[in-house]
């Protein structure tokens, strides 16, 4: 069976009917990370892997949820006080108070659902989950919100229900993705633009280090102030500047006494991060795929050092893919763990990942995941 079949058979079991089908998305992001909450540019898509919900109303307050992947079900009403302890449960009903707070409506409805992105990996299920509960609370009740403010119910729901201050790249690409392309977001202006991603005679590779770092999301949070200190800092001198991404490489220099060392290196991270966004969309449209790899290098390299959300494992990785040649590699997502994204030639494919394999599992006496993602559609109904 596979996992929407799952999904209707214990729907009818449970809530003795059918429901409707939601579906949304993971997603990968080729190059422009921590930009997000710094009103940078990113370059993210959704991938072909996700969470997809069986929904329908129940006429009562309340929210039945079952969680096939945790084979746990709960019940919450929908007042603030309401919160579940469960946090598979908390982004439903923070999803819920969201879309509440904007004005829409929310009653009590029935659900089973199940995903299939790797948890913990870096490639956003927790996104896919809140995406596809705002796209389908909005479609059930009729609500009418445009689809950046779905985004938008996501993030607030990270922020105010499970404690990371995330940008909006996530979300964004789980309600926006759009399959074969990837999407550059001006997460200032909203400005969004899709790019065709078929890189021919490349693979698109993920690499699991299966490393989760406990302290991720304060460690994000601290990234996140240190951003927003050097960005005060520099706002001194140039009133312009309302995030970091608005400032010149110069203007940080200016600076560079007035803030710790540690916020220094962030925002010197940042600054030539947005810029590489903008050389790799250019390098893209180009087919110029040596340079889209050299500058994944660097934001690896930037990563790493400066912004410090890379670890062995990673590194390692990193490292490797160099040595075999591949094309462009770095860690992707958040960081503190999860995975490297690698752009490697077809003829280089089989003995870089049987290496990487290989020499990974020596080293750490675990072996590392691979998987090939497909660019695929973000949220949406199913049937
Ligand atoms: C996490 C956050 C995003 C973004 C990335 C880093 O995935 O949820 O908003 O900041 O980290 O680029």
């Amino acid at each position: 069976m596979d996992m929407k079949e799952r999904i209707q058979e214990k729907f009818r079991t449970l809530y003795g009917t059918d429901g409707q089908l939601f579906a949304s998305a993971g997603r990968i992001n080729l190059i422009g990370e921590h930009t997000d909450y710094n009103g940078g540019y990113v370059f993210p898509g959704a991938i072909d892997c996700g969470i997809v919900a069986e929904i329908k109303l129940n006429g009562t307050s309340k929210v039945h949820a079952y969680s096939l992947d945790y084979d746990e079900y709960v019940e919450f009403g929908l007042e603030e006080s309401d919160k579940p302890s469960q946090s598979w449960a908390s982004y439903i009903f923070g999803v819920c108070r969201e879309t509440i707070k904007r004005g829409g409506k929310v009653e009590g409805f029935n659900t089973v659902f199940a995903g299939d992105v790797p948890l913990g990996a870096g490639l956003s299920s927790s996104a896919a989950l809140e995406s596809t509960f705002a796209f389908a609370i909005n479609y059930l009740f009729d609500n009418g919100i445009d689809k950046f403010e779905l985004a938008k119910i996501g993030q607030s729901t990270e922020h105010n229900y499970c404690g990371v201050k995330c940008g909006i790249m996530d979300q964004f690409a789980s309600v926006f993705g759009k399959k074969g392309s990837l999407i550059r977001l001006n997460c200032k202006t909203l400005e969004y633009k899709y790019f065709p991603f078929n890189p021919e005679g490349y693979k698109l590779v993920l690499i699991d280090s299966c490393v989760k770092h406990e302290l991720a999301s304060s460690a994000y949070n601290k990234r996140r102030a240190s951003c927003e200190n050097a960005a005060a800092a520099i706002r001194k001198n140039h009133p312009e500047v309302e995030f970091l991404s608005d400032a010149k490489r110069v203007w940080l220099d200016e600076v560079r006494d007035q803030i710790p060392e540690e916020d220094f290196l962030r925002a010197e991270y940042v600054i030539g991060e947005v810029q590489r966004v903008l050389d790799v969309c250019d390098a893209l449209e180009r087919g110029d795929y040596e340079t889209v790899g050299e500058m994944m290098y660097q934001t690896h390299f930037g990563l790493s050092r400066l912004y410090e959300v890379s670890c062995e494992e990673l590194d390692f990785l990193n490292k490797l893919a160099r040595k075999y040649d591949v094309t462009g590699s770095r860690v992707m997502g958040g960081g503190f763990g999860g995975c490297t994204i690698n752009l490697v030639k077809d003829e280089l494919y089989e003995g870089f990942i049987s290496a990487a394999v290989d020499q990974f599992t020596e080293k750490f006496g675990h072996a590392p995941k691979i998987y090939n993602v497909v660019i695929s559609d973000g949220a949406r109904l199913l049937q």
